[in-house]
């Protein structure tokens, strides 16, 4: 079970008025697994976590495995919730810089159509240049702009170097099972396809092909993860104060009741920069409405703490801190002995880079509570598939518990329209125009 360490917030809270939550927390919870609230219509990722391998399960087990026979390289297209929850997972299971070395039999993976930069495109153009490659393709609504582009281009690519017939047995779609342009697409060129459930939210979707398809890509045992979800859904459902979700869910509103509108998402582990990128998605998308909600950050230390460090320490205090943590791993660098020691660094000689680390932690933790920031401590243990399936399900749940808390609907986003229809109508898109 994943322990959320509350310690050090009291300077900022007050338990009574946290046990004064729990009729609160009981009830945001019970709208949740209920199906009650706001939204209720997109709670189908609630039931995902699956113990033994769907139907289809073993077809994308089975179509990761061509991809990893016939690929160098393989492109997932996607942006949002359709992109995020896959990299989170690769990166944090197999370190940033993931691709170095791979290829056929166990291929590169590189993200295209979560922007709109042309310099990321012609990289990537550089990237796929004499290797063979396919592509996945997710998009629920099957009409987002950025992922449609990015795809339309790597298409073409794709037929113009192996014709069309093999092109599209090197195109995978992940997308509605009924409605949209890539559905269409897809069964009128009969590419693979893969479906998102209607009633799972994009940000809510990486326990479904969303995210399976490209982990599995990436040698990573998806049953395992779809094991450890499926642990959360039973562990995770306890309706008392031990739950960690609630831990959670009501220090982070507590807080946020006692000014502190800013929360950064952080660990020691470089691996961890896209998981925190989902967790800022699921929670900024899920609770940033009605002129409310907590502001999501994601740092790295001890990285950040050379650049964000001092506005963390000394500047506004309206931030809380919610720091990650996993075993250290088994294979240990130990410091070694300079006879000059002109860096001075040999009164560490023989320790760990781990001790250094947990050091660096301690003093941090201790600096930060003193300076007026609490931290909740999130200890996830041990770092593996199983353990990262455990934690997407288990911070979805703590969102929905934590959105309704704060009276808001966590399944929509009505905000993200915005600036489409502004780019829409410069575009000149047809039924855009002023
Ligand atoms: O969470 C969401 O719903 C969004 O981030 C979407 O996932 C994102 O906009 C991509 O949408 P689509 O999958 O329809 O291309």
């Amino acid at each position: 079970m994943i322990k959320v360490d509350i310690s050090n917030v009291w300077g900022q809270i007050a338990l009574p008025d946290l046990l004064a939550m729990e009729k609160e927390v009981a009830a945001a919870h019970e709208t949740l697994t209920d199906g009650t609230g706001a939204g209720n219509d997109f709670l189908g990722w609630l039931n995902l976590p699956v113990r033994e391998p769907t139907e289809e399960i073993v077809r994308i087990q089975n179509a990761a495995n061509k991809i990893r026979g016939d690929s160098d390289v393989c492109v997932v297209v996607g942006i949002g919730g359709s992109y995020l929850g896959p990299r989170a997972a690769i990166e944090l299971l197999q370190g940033p810089n993931h691709n170095m070395g791979k290829g056929k039999g166990d291929p590169q993976i590189y993200f295209a159509g979560n922007g709109l930069s042309t310099r990321h495109w012609n990289e990537l153009m550089r990237l796929l240049e004499g290797k063979d490659f396919s592509v996945i393709v997710i998009s629920k609504s099957g009409t987002t702009t950025e992922p449609a582009i990015a795809f339309r281009g790597l298409r073409w690519m794709l037929e113009r170097k192996y014709g069309t017939d093999e092109a599209n047995k090197r195109i995978y779609a992940v997308t509605d099972p009924c409605k949209g342009a890539l559905r269409q697409m897809a069964t009128e060129e009969g590419w693979e396809t893969f479906v998102i459930p209607p009633s799972a939210g994009g940000r809510f979707s990486v326990l479904t092909p969303v995210g399976l398809l490209p982990i599995a890509v990436a040698g990573v045992d998806i049953m395992e993860m779809m094991n450890g979800a499926a642990d959360a859904k039973e562990s995770y459902d306890l309706r008392s104060f031990e739950n960690p979700v609630w831990q959670y869910a009501a220090v982070r509103n507590l807080l946020y009741r006692n000014g502190k509108a800013m929360e950064i998402f952080e660990s020691y582990e470089p691996g961890f920069k896209m998981f925190g990128g989902w967790w800022q998605q699921l929670f900024g998308e899920s609770e940033g409405k009605d002129g409310k909600g907590i502001f999501p950050v994601t740092a790295e230390f001890t990285a950040d703490l050379h650049s964000l460090g001092q506005m963390i320490q000394q500047g506004e205090r309206n931030i809380f801190e919610t720091m990650v943590r996993f075993d250290a791993p088994e294979q240990k660098y130990t410091i070694g002995s300079d006879w000059k020691n002109l860096d001075g660094l040999n009164y560490l000689e023989g320790k760990t880079l781990d001790f250094v680390d947990e050091k660096a932690f301690l003093g941090t933790l201790a600096a930060h509570v003193d300076g007026g920031v609490p931290v909740i401590i999130m200890d996830c243990g041990e770092l593996n598939a199983r353990k990262v399936g455990e934690m997407f399900y288990f911070l979805e749940l703590c969102c929905g518990v934590s959105a309704y808390i704060l009276g808001v609907n966590p399944f929509n986003q009505p905000g993200v329209e915005f600036y489409k229809r502004n780019m829409f109508q410069l575009l000149g898109k047809p039924g855009y125009e002023k």
